[in-house]
């Protein structure tokens, strides 16, 4: 229906119309790009732009339709009931419609609702109204009728005034109580509203079972809980494990039919009694703000947060919380006029692959990462993003020239989902990895080799300095030697003027020249030389962690800097005395091995020892020696947060006395963790599981009589 060359000129009509809006001689075409997205998301499941970008546009439209009535044809988006209906469940009216909600995308918009509100109300415009604000939950909406306290109906949104009903699919969730007090607070009749999730972990594996099945996978969670309220097998919802979260008690009549809403007052005392009733629902992800600024402080709360939240929300909802100021603002067609969404910035966008780079990595990987047309993603432009390995760009089928579907949520680092193949024109080009070493810039050809069991292509044999570049970076980093003050910059500083060309020649630089040099001065110099002298003191296990052996991470680096008195010493250690260390496996070994097995390694660790960097066991790499008896005998225990009476190393010693085994990690391994101050996700973990004993500081001491 579409050409490769049409969907590509309604793409890049959205892009012009989102930078620039659409003026009213562009109204038909505006209305053909929002039909083709229409038809992308609705019918395709495959949409081309977010759906941010998708409300933009249709905003456009609204409002050059609102000025030019004349100009509103049948077939515009914006003359459709929205609708889920598909006919294959029985209809029902809902009790009252269920309504859409009108859009917000900033302070401004949220500005304008509440001065709306107030004008709505008859108030005057410096005072504060009240608003209830919760998660915009991305989810299936559902409606609940229970009469006489017991779950008599549920049904889907539908079109607002007829949805679908799903009872039976309903009746599969568990946080949908089949029976619930309602007579209690004298309600015989009531209808709820709210959202059907599925939670991301849950979804995650939901979608691993699926490959495994050979099933097509689900795009995200919403899609999976859609089409788990309306399938016909009320055993598949069941195994969606979706969970209902209520948000509005939208009805609610007494025996003599007459509406109890008034009494409750609030929309939150609703919401509250409804929690009451044993309904799930939001509790410290809503908020009662006293004025719009305290909303503006919350919801923006919620966008740095909202990847943390065990479920999708694609915004927030901001409700006035006094019923009878609800009543006042009344409703459109479309939404209430008392409530609003605001919507959080979009994560998704699409963008072009223009070109591929390569970088490479302290231990030889090459990582592709693409070049995008810089697109605006949750806050950020992004223009670079890594393609991880050859698997990665060919099992998505990427190409130079694709359209790519870009996202980046929160912290984490944007990412490719996938390409478009319907739109290619013919001049995409497939991505032909490197035979040989992209990055070297010297005459002699490297080719790239691949180690079994390995996703990344290697240059084994770096001729040009690049790698050691990258071992020096990280030989400097917190994980490693933590030099502190002295990151990437100075390193790539230092290693363009020729001062360092291995790690070595980070302990002999001329501290003088560096104070010569342009932006340094005495002061800063004299800075680098403290934190290294630091440095040289590091207990060896940072050191041997520091030197990029490859897979040699902290935790075996720390089991080798146990069982050795000098770091010289493995020169002698054969593979099989790595062996003799548990945790230690073959790859670790034989790798470890072999670095000490290089007489240029030797030689750098010489120079180092002679440039004063400590190569000796120190106190802290001892190992620890676990008593055979005492009150933590046969335990595990974790310390975290910062104590206050002790140093982590003097208090893992006084476990050890008391038989305890220091771990490194939560896991259901672990028995005991003791919490100092700020300690933070590994508490949170800890109470997760539910098993481990969680001690303080003084608890701890006490018991092992040190109090
Ligand atoms: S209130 C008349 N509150 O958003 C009140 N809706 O565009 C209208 N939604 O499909 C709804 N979380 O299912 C409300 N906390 C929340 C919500 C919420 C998600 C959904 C709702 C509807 C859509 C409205």
């Amino acid at each position: 229906m579409y050409t490769p060359e049409s969907q590509q000129q309604y793409i890049d009509l959205s892009k012009k119309f989102l930078s620039l809006p659409a003026d009213v001689k562009d109204l038909g075409l505006l209305r053909d790009v929002l039909i083709f997205h229409e038809r992308k998301y609705y019918i395709e499941d495959n949409p081309l732009i977010s759906d941010f970008e998708y409300d933009q546009l249709y905003k456009q439209l609204v409002a050059l339709e609102e000025a030019h009535p004349d100009q509103i044809t049948p077939d515009s988006p914006t003359q459709r009931v929205s609708t889920d209906l598909s006919g294959d469940f029985p209809p029902v009216q809902h009790t009252v419609p269920m309504l859409s909600l009108d859009n917000s995308y900033n302070e401004d918009d949220l500005n304008d609702f509440d001065a709306a509100v107030k004008k709505l109300c008859g108030l005057p415009s410096d005072m504060d109204i009240e608003y209830c604000v919760e998660p915009k939950f991305d989810g299936g909406s559902i409606a609940l009728v229970y009469e006489n306290d017991v779950l008599v109906r549920a049904a889907t949104r539908g079109n607002g005034v007829m949805g679908e009903e799903m009872t039976p699919n309903a009746k599969t969730l568990p946080s949908i109580p089949l029976k619930a007090g309602f007579s209690s607070k004298g309600i015989i009749k009531a209808e709820l509203r709210g959202e059907a999730l599925i939670r991301k972990d849950n979804f995650d594996r939901i979608n691993k079972e699926r490959e495994k099945d050979g099933l097509t996978l689900f795009a995200n969670p919403r899609n999976a809980a859609t089409g788990g309220l309306r399938t016909k097998d009320a055993n598949e919802t069941r195994k969606r494990g979706l969970e209902a979260f209520i948000y509005q008690l939208a009805y609610a009549v007494d025996n003599n039919n007459t509406s109890v809403l008034p009494k409750l007052h609030s929309h939150i005392a609703g919401i509250d009694m409804l929690g009451e009733l044993g309904f799930k629902i939001p509790k410290d992800e809503k908020s009662l703000c006293r004025n719009i600024a305290e909303v503006h402080h919350f919801v923006k709360y919620w966008e740095n947060k909202r990847d943390t939240y065990p479920y999708e929300i694609d915004g927030m909802v901001v409700k006035v919380n006094d019923l009878v100021l609800q009543e006042k603002c009344g409703f459109t067609t479309h939404h209430p006029r008392w409530a609003i969404a605001f919507k959080f910035k979009a994560k998704q966008a699409t963008s072009k692959l223009i070109g591929v780079e390569y970088q490479v990595g302290k231990i030889g990987s090459i990582t592709p990462v693409a070049k995008i047309e810089p697109v605006y993603l949750a806050g950020v432009t992004v223009s670079s993003i890594s393609l991880h390995n050859e698997e990665f760009i060919t099992s998505k089928d990427l190409r130079l020239r694709d359209t790519v579907l870009v996202e980046r949520a929160g912290d984490v680092i944007p990412y490719i989902v996938k390409s478009f193949p319907e739109l290619r024109k013919g001049d995409e080009e497939v991505i032909k990895f490197p035979e040989f070493c992209p990055i070297n810039d010297t005459e002699q050809q490297v080719k790239l080799i691949k180690e079994e069991g390995e996703a990344a292509w290697r240059c084994p044999d770096c001729v040009c300095g690049a790698q050691n570049l990258q071992k020096m970076i990280f030989h400097v980093s917190k994980d490693a030697m933590d030099i502190d003050g002295f990151g990437k910059s100075y390193v790539e500083r230092f290693y363009d003027l020729c001062w360092i060309k291995d790690i070595s020649d980070i302990y002999r630089l001329d501290y003088e020249q560096i104070s010569g040099l342009e932006g340094f001065g005495k002061r800063s110099a004299e800075n680098i030389k403290k934190a290294i002298d630091k440095a040289k003191n590091n207990p060896i296990q940072r050191l041997l962690h520091s030197l990029s052996i490859h897979h040699l991470g902290k935790k075996a680096s720390k089991l080798i800097a146990e069982q050795i008195s000098h770091v010289l010493d493995l020169c002698e250690w054969p593979v099989e005395r790595y062996l003799e260390i548990k945790d230690i496996g073959p790859v670790v070994a034989e790798n470890v091995k072999a670095w000490f097995s290089d007489p240029a390694n030797i030689d750098m660790l010489r120079n180092m020892e002679s440039y004063g960097v400590n190569l000796s066991q120190t106190e802290e790499d001892k190992p620890l020696h676990v008593s055979e008896d005492g009150v933590f005998y046969g335990k595990t225990i974790l310390f975290t947060g910062t104590l206050q009476t002790m140093g982590r190393k003097e208090a893992e010693e006084m476990a050890a006395k008391a038989g305890a085994r220091n771990i490194s990690a939560i896991s259901s391994n672990l028995n005991i963790l003791v919490v100092g101050e700020k300690a933070g996700s590994k508490l949170k973990k800890a109470q997760d599981l539910g098993t481990v004993e969680i001690l303080t500081e003084e608890e701890f001491l006490e018991k092992i009589g040190k109090e």
